[in-house]
This record gives structure tokens, sequence and C-alpha cells, in this order.
């Protein structure tokens, strides 16, 4: 969602908000703007709608050489996107950019009698607020903006300027990151520490309910109660190359294709074939504790809980006396549900950063319910609260459509019910296939990506000028299937559903029609017959279906046919996956849409 650049040193300040918001990019916005002061305290505010070219536009007739500023890319939330709507928000001689959601703006609004709102956004409430406490000098920027803060209701990451002090930056979080990167003679702000890789590898991730006040060559940290905070320097783990195309068109396409080594990287030291077992460091629970898990609350928005009901499938195979839920997490924070004692919540998210997971996470821990992290982004939110977790360590995921992570979350959790049931003493005989096919999956991903690739582009391409799809699965492949029909939806604007084959004959079989294509899971296994008997369904009544499939002689009358050569038995749904992801890819193509940036959606959704 929303991102937040600053700066302050010794170079152009431009240079750097720009660049910075370019590399925000991914996160999903719909207008952009910055700020800049010269050394007397001028201030130079472009904003634009739509993409940072436009801003980049207006950036060539005003070109400064200022070497203090701060920027942003909003997406809309209080109030359609527009250039008088985009931030920096002013007010007097405050400047604030703002991700996150003032609760109680329209209170604070009406309070503010003296400020000529312009925009119809929470944050330029914020801006008059701080403005109050800072005009006429009552307060100094960092003094002004602790007192406004106290009286917000919300979430917040802010970074805010004076034109009268055009050499400090003073930022603030709750519950929207904030990264400070700590330079030589300069100091940069991100919301996402992407941001500033190339520029410095220190980097000081703000908690939540503090302050800090920034020069090019100090950081004073404080909690909104004036209580001093000790920073604590971090190194940026992340590198330039991770966070280009590498010679791919499109970070998806990238992305897709990187999945046998991003996959190689969440098994790195985890996997001991010989001994047929996995190692997770990361929770922290002892054998005892794991043997006392009863029940497994999994925990995702999106793709993330997607990955959490395949996941949930292959755990109860493999593990006793467990049930596992899988749930949405905006709907779960808000259901009173009772979590038994011997539960275990895993709370899935690649940017550890999704509101609505997060305040999940939060109330299971008040309910003494231990928490453990599938997360990817290193010393995000998520991660630092939960009690323990599995990093799945795929790098950063550009695209706003989320592949690499899936395959790499459902493995972590895998490998993290094989250690209850490892610890609950499961034969090693019922355990090895699992661990030796999730050992084999990078090379039999790699296989697959290299041979399906061109017949999924003819098969997507042909299938261009559909716009509904549904795409069918059972038992492993349902959660599959529900994941491919996401990817088809977010990208290539597809109206694309998911069903249970065992559920056509409950409402879905009445829209087959020539309006809509089928894509059929069809993996090998105790149930291929039944879902062969379903597809016979669909044949009978004209569909038009495109099969899925791992079995050899397959001969059914279907209009297109991706096969899958594979020696896995157990993890075949994840590869079929692939074929889904690729599908989206060169459906999107084909239609000609953003594939990495799909309209009205973010890639971190920061706000409930
Ligand atoms: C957004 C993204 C999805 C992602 C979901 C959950 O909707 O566009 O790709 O699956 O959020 O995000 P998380 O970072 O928590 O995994």
């Amino acid at each position: 969602m929303c991102g937040i650049v600053g700066y302050v040193g010794n170079k152009n300040a431009q240079n750097f908000l720009i660049s910075g918001l370019k590399r925000l990019e991914y996160r999903g916005y719909d207008s952009a703007g910055i700020v800049t002061l010269s050394a007397d305290g001028e201030p130079t505010l472009l904003r634009a709608k739509g993409k940072i070219a436009n801003l980049e536009e207006k950036l060539a007739k005003n070109k400064r050489d200022d070497k203090i500023g701060i920027g942003h890319t909003r997406w809309a939330t209080h109030g359609e996107p527009s250039e008088t709507n985009a931030h920096p928000h002013q007010a007097g001689n405050i400047y604030v950019v703002h991700n996150g959601i003032i609760e109680n703006y329209k209170e604070l609004k009406a309070a503010l009698k003296e400020h000529e709102f312009k925009s119809e956004t929470d944050t330029e409430v914020l801006a008059a607020l701080i403005e109050s406490f800072y005009k006429d000098g009552k307060y100094p920027l960092s003094n002004a903006v602790v007192q406004a803060l106290k009286l917000v209701k919300g979430t917040f990451g802010i970074a805010v300027v004076s034109t009268k002090t055009p050499d400090e930056i003073v930022v603030a979080r709750s519950g929207s990151p904030l990264v400070i990167g700590v330079g030589h003679d300069e100091t940069l702000i991100a919301s996402d520490a992407s941001a500033l890789v190339g520029h410095t590898k220190q980097a000081i991730y703000l908690n939540d309910g503090e302050v800090a006040h920034v020069t090019k060559n100090s950081v004073e940290i404080k909690t909104l109660n004036a209580e001093p905070v000790s920073a604590k320097v971090e190194e940026i783990e992340t590198n330039l190359a991770a966070i280009q195309k590498g010679g791919y068109d499109h970070f998806l396409l990238k992305e897709i294709m990187e999945q046998p080594e991003s996959l190689k990287e969440t098994l790195r030291g985890r996997v001991n074939l010989a001994a047929g077992t996995v190692h997770l460091g990361g929770p922290g629970l002892s054998v005892a504790e794991l043997r006392q898990i009863k029940h497994l609350v999994i925990v995702g928005c999106g793709t993330a809980y997607h990955a959490g009901l395949l996941a949930g499938y292959y755990i109860e195979q493999f593990t006793p006396e467990i049930t596992v839920e899988t749930v949405i997490a905006s709907e779960y924070r808000y259901r009173n549900a009772y979590i038994p004692k011997d539960s275990v919540a895993l709370i899935v998210s690649q940017s550890g950063e999704t509101a609505d997971t997060l305040a999940c996470l939060r109330e299971i821990k008040k309910q003494g319910i231990k928490t453990i992290g599938i997360v990817n982004a290193i010393g995000s939110t998520i991660a630092r609260e939960v009690d323990g977790g599995t990093y799945v360590h795929v790098g950063p995921e550009i695209s706003v459509a989320s592949t690499k992570a899936f395959t790499s979350q459902v493995v972590a959790m895998v490998m993290f019910g094989l250690t209850i049931a490892q610890a609950k003493g499961v034969k090693p005989g019922t355990l090895r296939p699992y661990v030796e096919e999730i050992a084999k999956l990078p090379e039999e991903i790699h296989s697959v990506l290299d041979t399906v690739v061109e017949d999924v582009k003819k098969i997507a391409e042909a299938h261009k000028d559909y716009d509904h799809a549904i795409y069918l699965g059972r038992d492993t492949a349902y959660p599959t299937a529900m994941e491919g029909a996401l990817k088809l939806k977010e990208i290539s604007y597809v109206d694309a559903n998911a069903y249970a084959f065992g559920e056509l004959k409950h409402g879905p079989l009445a829209l087959i029609d020539d309006r809509f294509f089928e894509m059929a899971l069809l993996p090998e296994g105790d149930l291929y017959d039944k879902a062969v008997s379903n597809v016979q369904e669909v044949l009978a009544r004209g569909g038009h279906i495109i099969a899925v499939t791992n079995v050899e002689n397959f001969d059914l009358p279907v209009e297109s046919v991706v096969k899958i050569t594979t020696s896995l038995e157990i993890f075949t749904p994840i590869l079929m996956n692939l074929v889904s992801q690729l599908f989206a890819y060169y459906m999107t193509i084909a239609k000609g849409y953003n594939v990495d940036q799909p309209r009205n959606l973010a890639k971190s959704v920061t706000v409930e």
C-alpha cells in the first residue's frame, strides 16, 4: 500500500525521493508526491495523480538541489486518487506524509477551525493538528508531533518536515512500518527497506509508539511518553539484484521462474534426508510442547490463506490427533472463536505487515496461545511480535500477485507439521515420503517450469477473450485451484472462482456455458477417478476444459491438456500451481494489462 521515503544529507533529495518511490511502486498506489526544502526553508511541493512518471514530468520543470525532503505514494482510502488528495499535505509551515488511517479524523477536523482544508484526507487533519501545536513556536517540531499523535486514534507511519527548520525530519509509527537508514552524513527514511538498498546497509526499524528525530548525522528515538529508546542498528540483507528484474520483462515471471532457488533457501539447513527428518530452529518449542499440540489455527489473507489451507490438508494426513483450522484473518479477528489451550497458531504473511493478520496475532496472543510466524520479510512487525517463527527466505517479492512466497509458505508449514509429527513419535516410515518429496521439490519445480511454459503460453493466448473461469480440484488440488483462480482474477481481471469438484452439482454446474472455461486440476491418486466423473459431467454440458494432470494415459476429450511429468506423488498440486501461475501471467500479457501492478490492488495491505 502507501509508501514513505525521506532524505536529509548532502546529496540531492529529489533524486533519492523519486528513486526510492520507484522502489516502493510494487506496493500499489494511485498518486505520488514529494516536498523538498531549500537551505533557507523554501518548499518545492510536487504531486501528481497516477504513476510516478507523471510526477517526474512535473519534476523536470522544477528541479532543485535541495538536501532534505519527504515523499509518498498514496493508495486512496479517504478521498479519490487526485493531485489534491496526494501527499505531502501542508498546514502552515508543516508538511506531512502518512501511511495508515486516522480513525477519529472527523472529530479532530471539527475542532481545527483555523485551518482551511483543501483535501478530503485524514492526513491533512493530522498536518493541521501538528501545526496547531507548532505554530507560534509553542513546541519544537518533534514535541508538536508527539502532542498531536497523543490525540490520534488509528494507525500511522508518518514523516514530517517544517520550512522553519530545514535540517530535521520527525518520523513516528504505530501499526505502519518505518525504517531509518543510517548513512555517511545522510539519513534516509522509508516504509520498506527495499528503498534503502544500495544507499546504506545500516537500518533502524522503528517500533510501534516510537518517535524519531532525524538529522543528517543523528537519530534520536523516544516513545510517545518521552522515554528515550536506544536504537538497535540492524543489517539490511537484501541486495540490488534481488529487487531488479534480472533480464525478465516482469517481476512476476522472474518470481515464478526463480522458485527452484527460492525454495532451496526455504529448505536450507532444515532437511536431513539421510535421517528422513526436518529441523526448524525458529519456532522455539520443546519436544514436550510440540507433543501436546492438538489443534493448529492457521491465519492469513489472500495467497497466504490459500497456502495455509493447502498445508492444513497435508498436516492432517501425517499428524495423528490434530485438527487444523485455516482462517481468513479479516473474519477471524471479529469472530468470538474459542481456541483450545493445546493449540498453536501459525501466522502466515509474506510482508509481515498485513493489518488483519497482525490484528489476529495480537488477539490470539491475548488468549495465551503460542504464535509461530511463517513470514518472508525479515524484521517485519509480525516477525517481531510472534513467539517464534520460520522465515521462508524467498527474498523480496515485488510483483503484487504472490507466487514464490506461496510455494515456500506451504512447504514451511508442512515442515512445521512434520516437526510436530516427529515429536509425537509418528513412524519414520510415514514421514519419510514427505521429507523425500520436499527435498526433491526444487528440482521438480525446475523441470516442470522448463517443460510446460510454451504449452501454457499457447493455451493462455487461445483463452484471452474469456472473462469467466472456473477452477476445479479435489482434496489438496482444491486449495490449489483456489490459489489458481485468485492469480487469474488478480492480474487478468477474469472473473475466476474455484470450487471443490464435489460441489459442482450443488450450484456451479448451472454456470457451464460458452462464457466460461474450466481449469481442472487432476493429480493422479485415490480421488482421481471421482474427479474424472466430475469432468465428464462438465463435458456433457458443453464445458471448455483445460486439464492439468500428471496421469500418463490421460485421454479425456477435453479442449486442452497441460501434462506434468513428475516422480512426485504427494506434492503434485504444488507443481500444478506453477501452471496456474504461468497461465495467469500469459493470459494477462495477452489481454494487455499491467502484470506486476494490477489495478486497485496493493502488495502489502496495511489498513483494514
Ligand atoms: C495482498 C497481496 C497478496 C497477498 C495478501 C496477503 O492482497 O496482494 O498477494 O497474498 O495481501 O499478504 P501477506 O503479505 O500477509 O502475505
